[in-house]
């Protein structure tokens, strides 16, 4: 199988979907920048290669088209400083810049292209805007792992166009690679440690992992979710009213399968969504309303 070692991407366009939806600040500066570091490996073998790099990514969840707050020309500066090159910018993801800039790409230039969620296609999977971002490269890598779980146009629809043309970059490569040993190989007793702010983005690795591990623990923003579903008061903290049951479900499914379900017993609360907010511990099953 292909793999992006022995891969030869010697004067090829490599339209590589990566996960940079990383924080800023209000002067619009990277306030972590991990994972844009964690995808140079796969950019440089590129390079390296000869090949020529398209990057498309999502930042924030833009609700109605183009804000100049999740605009990733925020990044450029950063980036092409950890590239060591100056880093092109398309101001929009399948637009003519798009396409012209991306055409002229000579071996080794990196092109970034403008939010992918500026166009409601992308989270919607919709195969003619994956087409056209196809159409930009010969060649698909996938480094997003932190959208891994997302059928986006971007990361499984796009792959549909690059039948034989497609591949994990290292970040990919390694989670999986990981997973795989603890999952199919590791010894018991295996346990995950799940978090995100929601269930409805995670329910079907619950289930998955369910059957597969001896100690799930929950936490993160969905933990409520599963607390109400407990019976306990989450006050105005993130909560999934509408998959309480569904929470109920795998509540269920983990003592059928004898599988110790944790989530976490205490946490510190706010009065507010702010870093001035007044804060106290309480269990986390009995937060008081107006606190979160
Ligand atoms: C994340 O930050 O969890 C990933 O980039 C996915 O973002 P999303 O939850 O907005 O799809």
């Amino acid at each position: 199988m292909k793999n992006i070692d022995n891969y030869n991407f010697k004067a090829k366009k490599v339209i590589v979907r990566v996960d940079f939806n990383v924080p800023l600040n209000e002067n619009f500066e990277i306030t972590d920048d991990t994972r844009m570091r964690a995808a140079l490996p796969t950019i440089q073998k590129i390079r390296e290669g000869g090949g020529s790099v398209i990057l498309m990514s999502h930042l924030g969840r833009p609700k109605t088209g183009p804000e100049d707050k999740f605009s990733l020309k925020h990044l450029i500066k950063h980036l092409s400083s950890q590239l060591n090159t100056e880093v092109l910018f398309a101001d929009d993801c399948i637009g003519e810049s798009a396409k012209n800039v991306s055409s002229q790409l000579k071996e080794g230039e990196v092109l970034l292209l403008e939010n992918l969620r500026f166009y409601k296609e992308e989270t919607a999977g919709d195969r003619e805007f994956a087409a056209k971002l196809a159409s930009l490269a010969d060649v698909y890598v996938n480094d997003a792992f932190g959208t891994a779980h997302r059928a986006h146009a971007s990361t499984a629809i796009i792959a549909d166009f690059f039948p034989e043309e497609k591949l994990f970059g290292y970040i990919m490569a390694n989670e999986i690679t990981n997973i795989d040993k603890v999952v199919k190989e590791g010894k018991k007793p295996k346990t995950a440690i799940l978090g995100g702010a929601k269930v409805s983005g995670k329910i079907e690795i619950i289930n998955h992992l369910l059957d597969k591990v001896d100690n799930l623990i929950i936490g993160g923003g969905m933990m409520f979710t599963f607390i109400k579903a407990l019976g306990g008061t989450v006050g105005n903290s993130l909560v999934e009213d509408d998959l309480i049951e569904t929470a109920k479900a795998a509540i269920s499914k983990a003592k059928e399968l004898n599988v110790n379900f944790y989530i976490p017993k205490d946490a510190i609360i706010a009065d507010k969504f702010d870093n001035g907010a007044n804060t106290k511990s309480c269990p986390s099953n009995e937060i008081p309303d107006g606190w979160m």
